[in-house]
């Protein structure tokens, strides 16, 4: 019989593909988690599609529509909790949130970002891993926390740098690493196996 399944929100301003791997991992009878919320602050982001594809309940909150960055988190939590979400993932939103609404959610928020974090922060991660010519680079789960792209590491994932790539065919591949990373990192958290003790990640094995 299918056990109780951890109320997930998801957070977009874009494509989605990410979003398309979780709702892929909620259809598996035995995945821990389930999609209740899609919220995108863009109403021309792809996931929202992918959402109501799979019948996800999803909602647009613009912020261009608030006067101020805590307003606008303020009507994302209402939203969240009136859909009775325990837990947020990030999945290419590109805002950054109120230390307000991340502290609210403290250990119930997690991120993917396109670098082996604690490299190459920021929204052109793909761009400056180029840029330094690194061979490796990668993806990250991590609990999120006020300041940008920190908070405890959950998972990472490796990712080569090939001749000739562009920041478009790096991406992509990261892209691929960041669907089964993002997947195992819900799955993991939803089954209790991870705890979070002095800003450390720790994965149970069992
Ligand atoms: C991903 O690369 C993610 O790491 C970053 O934004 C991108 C979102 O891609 N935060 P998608 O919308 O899930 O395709």
């Amino acid at each position: 019989m299918q056990g109780r399944r951890l109320k997930t929100g998801v957070l977009i301003s874009g494509s989605g593909t990410n979003l398309q791997a979780l709702i892929d991992a909620c259809t598996t009878p035995d995945y821990p988690a389930e999609i209740t919320l899609v919220i995108s602050n863009r109403a021309d982001a792809g996931g929202l599609d992918r959402a109501r594809q799979a019948n996800i309940p999803a909602t647009v909150i613009s912020h261009k529509d608030y006067t101020s960055r805590e307003a606008f988190d303020a009507a994302i939590d209402t939203a969240l909790r009136a859909a009775g979400v325990e837990f947020v993932c990030l999945a290419g939103f590109m805002r950054l949130l109120t230390p307000g609404f991340v502290n609210r959610w403290h250990d119930r928020l997690i991120n993917i970002h396109p670098s082996l974090l604690p490299a190459f922060k920021g929204i052109d991660a793909v761009e400056q891993a180029l840029a330094a010519g690194v061979q490796t680079t990668g993806c990250t789960v991590h609990f999120v926390r006020p300041e940008m792209d920190t908070g405890p590491t959950l998972l990472q994932v490796e990712v080569p740098v090939k001749a000739g790539d562009t920041s478009e065919t790096l991406h992509d591949r990261i892209r691929r690493a960041e669907h089964q990373c993002y997947r195992e990192a819900l799955r993991l958290i939803a089954a209790g196996k991870v705890a979070v003790s002095e800003e450390t990640a720790t994965i149970s094995d069992n």
